[in-house]
């Protein structure tokens, strides 16, 4: 349930971020539809409704592609093996489902393990927006950033299962130190160790181009 304090948080971050005069929160361009005014088909632009609902359903088949490949490396070899496949290969699945949707799928954090997940500056306060939320009992919503050529979807990536910590939680006590010098290897610049169950681990990027829309 979107708590009253969850819904002036979107629609504060709806309007803080890069919305223009055209882009309204969700709500009013439902009521705009519902209302059989055609005027959010004038805008050419879909409705914030349908961008939350399609990011929504990119990011649950992104996890759980990730995640089939992760569990059947573990199982099949421990975290050595998963590292030996998966690294390279997240960008790979990700890049065929972008394919797929027709939209880019990457994730990002502010302390990526690859160096091309690294979150900017944007991004970078969101997570920090998402952790305070996660502190003060919140529940996480996605949030849409409107550009004049994009609109992005993002939500967050919280670490959910105790497995994420055996690459991601402290080296020596979470991580094999076998596995850690592994991940070293691989990932020279690695940031993402540290974490804690519940730690907003990084967020969920969907990029849907402006063209694209249905008129
Ligand atoms: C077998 C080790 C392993 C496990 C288990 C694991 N990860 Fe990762 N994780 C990695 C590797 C390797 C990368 C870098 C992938 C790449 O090159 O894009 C990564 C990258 C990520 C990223 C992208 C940002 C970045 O830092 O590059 C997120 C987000 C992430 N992991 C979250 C999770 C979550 C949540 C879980 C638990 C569901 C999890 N991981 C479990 C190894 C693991």
């Amino acid at each position: 349930m979107l708590s009253r304090k969850g819904v002036v948080w979107i629609a504060g971050m709806l309007l803080t971020f890069g919305c223009g005069p055209k882009e309204r929160p969700s709500e009013a361009a439902e009521a705009a539809d519902t209302a059989g005014g055609r005027e959010a088909v004038v805008e050419q632009t879909m409705p914030d409704s349908a961008y939350l609902q399609r990011g929504k359903a990119i990011t649950a088949a992104a996890f759980k592609t990730l995640k089939g490949h992760l569990m059947k490396a573990m199982q099949e070899g421990g975290v050595s093996q998963a590292l030996s496949v998966c690294a390279g290969k997240a960008p790979l699945l990700l890049d065929s489902l972008s394919e797929v949707h027709d939209a880019l799928v990457r994730r990002v954090s502010h302390r990526p393990r690859n160096p091309a997940n690294a979150a900017d500056s944007f991004e970078v306060s969101l997570i920090q927006r998402y952790e305070a939320m996660r502190k003060a009992g919140e529940p996480f919503k996605p949030v849409l950033r409107k550009g004049d050529e994009a609109v992005t979807f993002y939500a967050p990536i919280p670490i959910a299962m105790p497995g994420c910590l055996r690459c991601h939680g402290t080296p020596g006590k979470d991580i094999a130190e076998e596995d850690y010098i592994l991940i070293q290897q691989y990932y020279p610049q690695d940031q993402a160790v540290g974490f804690q169950m519940g730690d907003v681990r990084g967020l969920w990027k969907i990029v849907f181009p402006r063209q694209q829309e249905a008129i």
